[in-house]
């Protein structure tokens, strides 16, 4: 199947900036990775994920593979929301089909023990990256960069580990929570560094992923999820008026509206759980729309994706709207799926 180029120079960023287009932009989070065979190709030859994230040539090369191969219309940077953690000076790595794995912040001497803001020369290589990989981007293809959102990368910070709910960190607030806070204000420091960084190196939009906002109550959801991204959003507008910020708030369901109240941010990331039409009434107009086909429905393939694409589309009909999955990219999706989607969403089946 032969994938159209793009109908709109830059769609992504047009999407972003309210104006709602017949052929909606589509990237897909988690789009390079181990579902690629040129990705799985060029990680064997880093010794540790890590290692790979700090090389230029490789991030630029796992960056740019997607864009080649499917030619979506935006490139997510290459990297980890975990290099801000390690950056920090706690002990991050990843072991091979585990995850990640990080030296747990248990007490007020591990806390005192991660650096007051990151070293930003550890870091230095992804910035590098970023300019990198926009020299070897088309002017419509736009280069979004990201970082974790201070709870969720707090919440790996604390258990050392995935979790199934977090439930680690959620008891640290709960029990320390004048050290989880002095946690989060770590992360939003750095977290606006970070990303005024990437913006400068050439990042035209920014991601904030917040893949563990669903876990928390309504009162701690507000203090530790919304507050954070908040003072983010805020700095960032104020450093960087004209970048978009996309954030995504995953699980949030019935408290995505609170989201939704932040004034500043031009897009909201639906997760595959969030039904397009409620999502629709409930949030701003002012702001673009991005989601939510369920990966497992990319993964499955066949009848189950076409029908699940052509719902994705007409139900956010009216809105500007980036076409995207409502999590990442699974590593067991067939390369030829995407390609369907793509041909679906540029070239919508009536
Ligand atoms: O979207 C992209 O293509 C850009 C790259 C990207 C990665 N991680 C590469 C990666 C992005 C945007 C992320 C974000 C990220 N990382 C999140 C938020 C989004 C989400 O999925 O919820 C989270 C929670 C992490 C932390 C993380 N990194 C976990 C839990 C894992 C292990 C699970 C897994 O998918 O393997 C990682 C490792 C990781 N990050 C890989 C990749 C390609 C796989 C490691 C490998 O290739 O060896």
């Amino acid at each position: 199947m032969t994938v159209a180029a793009p109908v709109q120079a830059n769609s992504l960023l047009a999407a972003l900036g309210g104006t709602r287009q017949t052929t909606p932009p589509i990237w897909l989070m988690r789009q390079a990775g181990r579902y690629l065979p040129e990705y799985r190709a060029i990680r064997s030859k880093a010794p540790s994920f890590l290692d790979f994230c700090y090389s230029p040539a490789f991030a630029t090369e796992a960056t740019l593979q997607p864009i080649r191969r499917f030619g979506f219309d935006a490139a997510i940077l290459f990297s980890d929301i975990l290099v801000i953690p390690d950056a920090l000076g706690q002990s991050v790595s990843f072991d091979t089909g585990e995850g990640p794995r990080l030296k747990p912040i248990e007490t007020s001497a591990d806390l005192k023990a991660l650096r007051e803001a990151p070293d930003w020369s550890r870091l230095a290589p992804v910035f590098e990256t970023v300019a990198r990989v926009r020299g070897g981007l088309q002017a419509e293809t736009a280069l979004i960069g990201f970082c974790g959102a201070p709870w969720t990368v707090a919440s790996y910070m604390i258990a050392g580990r995935g979790t199934p709910d977090q439930a680690p960190a959620r008891l640290f607030a709960y029990r320390e929570p004048d050290l989880f806070a002095a946690l989060i204000d770590r992360l939003v420091e750095a977290s606006v560094g970070y990303l005024l960084r990437q913006i400068e190196a050439g990042a035209e939009a920014v991601q904030i992923f917040d893949s563990w906002s669903g876990v928390l109550p309504p009162a701690e959801f507000e203090r530790w999820c919304l507050a954070p991204v908040e003072r983010i959003v805020a700095a960032l507008r104020a450093a960087s008026p004209a970048t978009p910020i996309i954030a995504f708030p995953r699980g949030a369901a019935t408290q995505l509206g609170k989201f939704a109240d932040l004034s500043g941010l031009a897009a909201i990331g639906l997760d595959t759980a969030v039904e397009p039409r409620a999502a629709a009434a409930l949030l701003p107009a002012r702001l673009a729309l991005q989601g939510n086909l369920d990966p497992l429905a990319l993964m499955a393939g066949g009848a189950a994706l076409d029908a699940a694409v052509a719902r994705v589309l007409t139900s956010f009909e009216g809105r500007a709207h980036i076409f995207n999955l409502g999590h990442g990219i699974l590593p067991e999706t067939p390369i030829s799926h995407v390609e369907r989607l793509v041909a679906l969403v540029r070239r919508p089946l009536d």
